[in-house]
């Protein structure tokens, strides 16, 4: 588990030690301002405080006394462990990587978070985060996989006398190909999450020239929504660190960004908004996303009675916590158990009623379950399980067991909808979400749907599936633009998603709808695992805590057998 888990265990001891080396976080950490950091690294919470907030903390601790030997002053490649080496550079922190005969200088961490890259997995010329997957070029540093959109830095090596010096820092790595001269002029996205921004980001990555709008209903400019449900919630992650990009990135870009831009309906050649704008194309995108379930029983219409999608939904449920010492949570999926944890660390009493007998059983297995309901019961979280809720009269709930529950603020986490509508009305195929080839391209051509709306056809699982997933929908925006500028790329990622529960990260690679074996390698108690959900011997998915290699080994593994069956 490395010095993640060491760290921890003295977090886990001493609450005022928490509180202690909290303040001391929140006063270093204000000195950053975070798009200075790339995207958004100084993710610091006090949700997570036993865990990411540590590395922070041990990341920065390390910025001010840097790890390692100085790389200025040459060090001997017997040095190198698993063909890494950490060091510094000035006061970054430099990893060192051998790949065959070359050596790279890459920055040590990633771009999303910070993931420390020397606990990565080499993989053909690239590094992979043990975070959340994002993979770079170790050439160029190059973000070549979401959710990192942003390079790492890269420095020049010298090789003398069996010591490697690294030297200045390179730049302009980044050699792109020129898009085709068959590309479009006008390329419209209608969504501004995921697979909308990193569709915009891609095309301008790619030097796409002609013209980008995206048509968003929200309110804000893309954010990150993950945050929604973890740091932001819990208070610890202030609002500017919310957005994927600040309001400026849209103007320089030279992408024309439409917020509160509903579109109701696709003609042959162009959109139509709710406001009766018209929107020519020549490539659409539709990155709809999903919508969350709303309540249908006796009060579900009263203001402190929510949900969670979007940055207003995530404001108005901080306002009306903080006026509430008790929250009511409906549903124990992943959201609506990272709700939990977020509100635990705002002190707010929380109580869970859901159908299920164990938290998270349909996707992880009884034994991830138990364990992730004694982990937020040990936070105090209360549940009510086999149960549900049949009416809210006021601050009062009513369960089906008969009890009720006072709290003044109730959210309700019972799944999401792949937002279809507009694919419907414009007569695109549809089954449980927007049909789309390997390309992404639907049934119409030149019209691409990715993220939560897309079903497409996974060559890992061989099945058509549709998936929930910031990574994947993410991924699949990049791939869409890629195809929209005239270029035939398989989308062939295997699906990732990762949750946060307090201290502890649960990662997945794979897809498991039905599983009928599930191997347990290490201890869950005890956060130290790897769960493999088989069907007829063969790995469909993996699940992990604190086994983050062996995460990314599994994505590797799962990669190799997609080539070898094609
Ligand atoms: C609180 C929360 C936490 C999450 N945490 C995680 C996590 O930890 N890990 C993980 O893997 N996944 C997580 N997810 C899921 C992940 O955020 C989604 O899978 C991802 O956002 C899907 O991206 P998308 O682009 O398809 O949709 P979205 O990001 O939802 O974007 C859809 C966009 O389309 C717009 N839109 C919809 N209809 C129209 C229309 N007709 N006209 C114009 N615009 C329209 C919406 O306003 C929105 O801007 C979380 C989701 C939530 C809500
Ligand atoms: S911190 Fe590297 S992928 Fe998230």
């Amino acid at each position: 588990m490395g010095d993640r888990a060491l760290v921890m265990g003295t977090f886990f001891f001493d609450e005022r030690l928490i509180d202690d080396e909290q303040g001391r976080i929140d006063n270093e950490v204000n000195a950053f301002t975070p798009h200075d950091c790339a995207d958004r690294s100084f993710v610091t919470s006090r949700l997570d405080v036993t865990c990411r907030c540590l590395m922070e903390l041990d990341f920065m601790t390390k910025e001010s006394q840097p790890s390692g030997p100085d790389l200025t002053s040459g060090v001997a490649l017997t040095q190198f462990v698993d063909g890494k080496l950490l060091g510094h550079v000035g006061e970054q922190e430099v990893l060192l990587v051998q790949d065959g005969s070359e050596i790279f200088a890459i920055a040590a961490h990633c771009t999303h978070y910070h993931g420390p890259l020397n606990e990565g997995l080499m993989v053909g010329g690239t590094i992979r985060c043990p975070w959340h997957h994002a993979c770079f070029d170790l050439r160029s540093g190059d973000a070549v996989r979401a959710p990192a959109l942003a390079p790492l830095d890269c420095w020049h090596v010298e090789k003398r006398d069996n010591l490697v010096f690294v030297r200045e820092k390179r730049v302009g790595l980044i050699q792109r190909g020129k898009p085709p001269t068959s590309a479009p002029e006008k390329i419209v996205i209608v969504g501004g999450g995921a697979a909308g921004f990193a569709a915009a980001e891609m095309l301008r990555r790619r030097e796409f020239r002609g013209s980008i709008v995206m048509l968003s209903s929200d309110s804000s400019a893309p954010v990150d929504r993950p945050n929604l449900s973890k740091d932001y919630l819990a208070g610890s992650a202030p609002e500017d660190w919310v957005p994927l990009r600040p309001d400026s990135y849209y103007n320089e870009a030279g992408i024309e960004l439409r917020l509160n831009s509903e579109v109701v309906s696709i003609n042959a050649r162009h959109v139509t908004t709710g406001k009766g704008d018209q929107v020519a194309f020549d490539r659409l995108l539709l990155a709809t996303g999903a919508e969350p379930v709303r309540l249908s029983i006796p009060g579900a219409d009263q203001p402190h009675v929510r949900t969670l999608r979007s940055l207003t939904d995530c404001r108005a449920i901080i306002d009306t916590s903080k006026t509430s010492p008790r929250a009511l949570i409906i549903g124990a999926s992943f959201i609506g158990l990272e709700v939990a944890a977020a509100l635990r660390a705002r002190d707010i009493e929380v109580h869970v009623v859901a159908p299920e007998k164990r938290p998270m059983e349909r996707i992880l297995g009884p034994d991830v379950g138990d364990f992730i309901r004694a982990l937020h019961e040990e936070h105090g979280v209360v549940f009510h399980l086999e149960n549900t809720v049949t009416a809210i009269d006021g601050q009062r709930a009513t369960l089906k067991s008969g009890r009720t529950l006072d709290a003044g603020l109730v959210v309700a986490g019972i799944g999401v909808r792949p937002r279809l509508a507009l694919a419907e009305k414009a007569g695109l195929v549809t089954d449980r979400g927007v049909q789309v080839n390997a390309f992404l391209e639907t049934s119409a051509t030149g019209i691409y749907a990715a993220g939560d709306i897309a079903r497409w056809p996974d060559p890992h699982s061989g099945e058509r599936i549709r998936v929930e997933h910031w990574v994947v929908a993410q991924r699949q925006g990049q791939t869409a633009a890629i195809n929209m500028m005239g270029m035939r790329e398989k989308f062939a990622a295997v699906p990732f998603f990762w949750s946060q529960h307090y201290d502890v990260p649960i990662n997945y690679v794979g897809h498991a709808e039905q599983w009928d074996e599930i191997t347990i390698d290490g201890n869950i108690r005890a956060r130290d695992c790897l769960l493999k959900y088989k069907r007829k011997g063969r790995v469909l998915a993996v699940a992990s805590i604190f086994r983050d290699l062996a995460s990314l080994q599994a994505e590797v593994q799962m990669e190799d057998e997609m080539i070898q069956s094609v």
